[in-house]
């Protein structure tokens, strides 16, 4: 069987692809779309493409449809090209390859914006919330507007609300609520950001962010800690999240044991001194169960239990008065007594035991993690959502 198309495969020739057109079907979409050549003969071999992009990300595939959607960032331009591959058992055949290249956006250099970051947060109603920031291009006139829309999907929206810097240029744009979906995953959230000036041609930049990358995941709540003898236990609820609890780790913070601890339950127990007092504080991120981590969460408020804690602290104070007092009355006495030499010196006054509440203690520092530094820097000056 193998012979009978190995021969008519040697005699025919392999023509490539006609009409190969590439269209900007959405915001940092191209839909890529040929035609199979009039004159090519088949003879009973399969017919196929293979279709090779060149900027802006290289990536090579094949496929048997004429047409192929590809999302990638369009503002230096798209290259592609195809070609026809005709197969039978494992020989294949293929053609000279067409390439058609879209144009980067026009503007002049330097004026797109840069460092745009952008974090998603899901809101207690179970939206998602975006904020993205960006500095303006270098050559960018003073009087640039830029305008930031996003892509989820079918989706496109311009940003409602711009921040400004104090050239009252936009450096910052906020959607309280979007269609991104709150428990999607691995789905790619487009930005473009164009611009207008009196006095340049401003160049659009667009960037695709994989919205669980940039998730500001939400505070743990209900967090209750209690000090019982020597038992310490804190116990909290997942933040707010269409994923469920088993999706979730935390990094529960003991401040005065200078601890960092990575837990994966909802609670944390630990044996401890039960004279002393402890403060505590617990954040939020995905583990990888159900998808990949986002940004952690901010810290939750500080907790403080044990001994010193501020209801004890009266007490405390006049305990130590008390001492204090009695220690000085002590040394008077003493020194009086014996002191003729020492005369012009004061009595020496006990300094007090300083077992009070120090909530953060300067060496205080928190313990490393892997996470990827760039997710940890996105989202500066966004902290308002
Ligand atoms: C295609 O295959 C059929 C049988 O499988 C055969 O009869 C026919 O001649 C073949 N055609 C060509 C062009 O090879
Ligand atoms: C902007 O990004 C560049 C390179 O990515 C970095 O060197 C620079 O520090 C950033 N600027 C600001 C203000 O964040
Ligand atoms: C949340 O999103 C849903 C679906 O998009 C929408 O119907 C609802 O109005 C949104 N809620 C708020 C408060 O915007
Ligand atoms: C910016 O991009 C949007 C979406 O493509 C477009 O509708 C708008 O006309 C552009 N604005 C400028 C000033 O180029
Ligand atoms: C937190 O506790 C309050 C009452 O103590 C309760 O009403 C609320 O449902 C709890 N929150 C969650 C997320 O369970």
């Amino acid at each position: 069987f193998l012979h009978l198309c190995l021969i008519p495969l040697l005699i025919i020739l392999v023509l490539p692809p006609v009409n190969f057109t590439l269209t900007v079907s959405a915001l940092a979409q191209v839909l890529l779309h040929w035609e199979p050549n009039p004159a090519q003969e088949q003879n009973n071999c399969t017919i196929r493409y293979d279709v090779e992009i060149l900027s802006p990300v290289p990536e090579e595939y094949d496929t048997g449809r004429t047409r192929s959607v590809r999302t990638a960032a369009l503002h230096d331009g798209f290259s592609a090209r195809v070609r026809t591959l005709l197969l039978q058992g494992n020989l294949q055949m293929s053609s000279d390859w067409v390439q058609v290249n879209l144009p980067p956006l026009p503007g002049a250099a330097d004026t797109s914006v840069t460092n745009v970051s952008c974090v998603t947060r899901v809101t207690t109603l179970g939206n998602v919330s975006l904020c993205c920031t960006w500095l303006p291009g270098p050559g960018a006139p003073g009087d640039t507007k830029y305008f930031l829309f996003y892509r989820y999907e079918a989706h496109t929206e311009e940003c409602p609300t711009y921040s400004k810097d104090r050239r009252s240029r936009s450096t910052g744009c906020r959607f309280a609520n979007t269609q991104i979906e709150p428990a999607g995953i691995d789905k790619l959230i487009v930005i473009h950001i164009n611009g207008s000036s009196q006095r340049a041609a401003i160049k659009p930049f667009q960037h695709l962010f994989n919205q669980n990358a940039i998730e500001k995941v939400n505070i743990p709540r209900n967090i209750s800690i209690s000090l019982e003898q020597n038992d310490l236990l804190a116990t909290w609820e997942k933040p707010i999240s269409p994923f469920h609890e088993e999706c979730f780790e935390y990094e529960f913070y003991l401040i005065n044991l200078k601890s960092g601890n990575k837990i994966s339950s909802n609670s944390f127990q630990l044996r401890v001194d039960g004279s002393s007092s402890y403060a505590s504080r617990v954040r939020a991120n995905h583990n990888h169960i159900c998808r990949a981590r986002g940004v952690w969460s901010d810290w939750s408020e500080t907790i403080a239990v044990g001994q010193n804690k501020l209801e004890n602290s009266i007490t405390w104070v006049l305990t130590l008065l008390c001492v204090s007092l009695s220690c000085t009355l002590l040394l008077v006495a003493v020194i009086c007594k014996l002191n003729h030499i020492w005369r012009k010196l004061f009595p020496p006054i006990p300094t007090p035991s300083n077992k009070f509440w120090d909530p953060f203690p300067i060496d205080y520092e928190v313990k490393s993690y892997k996470i990827n530094p760039s997710f940890s820097a996105q989202g500066k000056g966004c902290s308002a959502i």
